[in-house]
């Protein structure tokens, strides 16, 4: 009976789209020359491909950026009235494509698109004479899609279309290693359907929760549950607003945005103190807690094996949870829209997002909301 049992449950929890993690994320930029002479020149990203007139694609252009295990794709049109223009003239700068590794395409578009996954892109050879890539795709919250990437019988420098793009400047990497989670920012009422989604289409779980109560100042609020893949290579929280005296950051997002789309890219690092050193140098702008918030640090996060004065002077945060600790940092936005941002992330054993460090950080965030005269 016991082994009957065992096997069902096992059957159960088969996954039914592995994930082997984030294979790239696509940006639809006003100006990816200068966006991704930007990536190579503050945060350390190396030259990798190119795609364009010249390699045959004729409405646009994109460069691949890569630094360790994450690669970022910034796409612009060169004519207007195709949806790339379309989807900057709606959204300004931001993620178009959150690209997942699967180990077969053609499946993972059967999977989703059979519990109720919209279709994006229809399984999709892509061939050269360095092999094959297959593309699917599926259409998630507002206009950002996941594109379900097969590359094992491909040996080139991306994928087909592009070519090898090889540059003489090439500024030194910052320790950026992979993506550690990407977050998407919902509307009103609109975070439990997407965990659903989630659930339903792509096998996640929700593993972890935050209500208004967690996630709270004096004025402002917002909701948020983190969905993992099965084997938690692929992390999405999902934020929502919530009511408080003035508006929340996540509606200022979603006034900005013109709608739904990913809040923050959280890269990891090995070295925190090494990279964010780095990346202000290169003036990269990140949001400061008050000096105070170091004060009482270490009563509520314990030991770490840091000194706390670097920790202080870059204004890094620390966080604890059951299985270790963390230590994170948020840049300010990355375009002059109030929309994307990213997180620089630590992880030495903890496995959730910083809750310790919420209050103090939406209070900075409000500082700077409050700036822009949108609180
Ligand atoms: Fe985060």
């Amino acid at each position: 009976m016991q082994t009957t049992a065992v096997e069902i449950n096992k059957k159960e929890e088969t996954d039914f789209l592995p994930l082997q993690g984030t294979d790239y994320v696509e940006f639809y930029v006003g100006n990816a020359k200068q966006a991704a002479h930007f990536y190579k020149t503050t945060f350390g990203f190396q030259s990798l491909a190119y795609a364009g007139p010249e390699t045959g694609v004729m409405d646009k252009v994109s460069y691949v950026v890569r630094q360790n295990k994450l690669t970022f794709v910034l796409t612009t049109p060169l004519r207007t009235n195709n949806a790339i223009a379309d989807h900057i003239y709606k959204h300004g700068d931001g993620v178009k494509v959150l690209a997942l590794m699967v180990n077969d395409a053609n499946d993972a578009w059967h999977q989703t698109t059979s519990r109720g996954g919209k279709t994006y892109m229809e399984p999709t050879i892509l061939k050269d004479k360095d092999g094959e890539v297959v593309l699917s795709g599926i259409h998630t919250y507002g206009d950002t899609v996941h594109l379900f990437v097969e590359r094992k019988n491909y040996n080139g420098v991306f994928m087909p279309g592009y070519r090898l793009w090889e540059t003489d400047y090439n500024p030194a990497s910052t320790g950026l290693l992979y993506v550690d989670h990407c977050v998407g920012n919902v509307g009103w009422n609109q975070m439990n359907p997407w965990v659903k989604f989630y659930e339903d289409v792509m096998g996640f779980k929700n593993i972890l929760s935050f209500d208004d109560k967690d996630i709270s100042t004096e004025y402002s609020a917002l909701m948020s549950k983190v969905m993992s893949n099965g084997n938690g290579y692929v992390k999405f929280p999902i934020n929502e607003p919530a009511e408080g005296k003035k508006k929340s950051q996540v509606e200022e997002f979603l006034d900005f945005y013109n709608g739904e789309g990913v809040q923050h890219v959280a890269i990891a690092t090995n070295n925190i103190v090494e990279t964010v050193t780095d990346l202000q140098n290169r003036g990269i702008d990140f949001l400061k807690v008050p000096a105070s918030y170091y004060d009482s640090i270490l009563d509520r996060v314990g030991k770490i094996d840091e000194d706390l004065a670097p920790l202080r002077d870059l204004g890094i945060l620390i966080d604890r949870d059951e299985e270790g600790y963390l230590l994170q940092i948020f840049s300010k936005p990355l375009q002059d829209r109030p929309t994307l941002f990213f997180e620089i992330i630590q992880r030495k054993g903890a496995k959730s997002f910083g809750k310790g460090n919420f209050k103090a950080l939406f209070e900075a965030l409000e500082r700077e909301q409050d700036a822009r005269g949108n609180l």
